[in-house]
């Protein structure tokens, strides 16, 4: 059974010019792209979407690197596709990733546990909420164009 996730390139990513790069890894692993756009998220936004974090120390912090720039957002499609994007992009901490799962999305283009480079759904339930978070509750991105 096919799904969906929510994968997105954090401004670290797409300020290091890593968007081809990590687009070349996502197809190669044999997911589709159904659609992306480019968005600069807002402390508003930034604080909506990642508001299970809220209560976490590193929370201001968060808001203020993931507002620091455009993001670039993709919706991914394949058999297991939140687990198996989880999977590539590797731990949370960039860091670790580059000693444990060296090859990695992370591991490529993360710096350390906030700076990651990249972010993905963990469960259908976030898949279902981030999904209709950036393509339903929050249009406008830059960018946008579907298949
Ligand atoms: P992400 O997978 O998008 O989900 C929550 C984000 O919070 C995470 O990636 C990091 O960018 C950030 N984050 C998680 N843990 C920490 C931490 N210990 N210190 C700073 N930032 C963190």
């Amino acid at each position: 059974e096919k799904e969906r996730t929510l994968a997105m390139i954090k401004p670290d990513g797409v300020f290091g010019n890593y968007t081809d790069k990590i687009k070349e890894v996502i197809l190669e692993s044999g997911f589709s792209i159904i659609t992306e756009m480019v968005v600069q998220l807002d402390e508003g936004n930034a604080t909506v979407f990642y508001v299970e974090h809220s209560h976490r120390d590193f929370f201001p912090g968060l808001v203020k690197y993931m507002t620091s720039g455009p993001v670039y957002i993709m919706v991914l499609e394949k058999v297991n596709a939140i687990s198996d994007w989880r999977a590539l992009i590797g731990p949370t901490d960039a860091r670790k990733a580059r000693i444990s799962h060296p090859s990695s999305i992370r591991a490529m283009c993360g710096l350390d546990s906030e700076m990651n480079c990249v972010h993905g759904s963990d469960s259908p339930q976030s898949a279902a909420r981030e999904i209709s978070f950036f393509f339903g509750e929050m249009p406008g991105g830059i960018v946008r164009h579907e298949e």
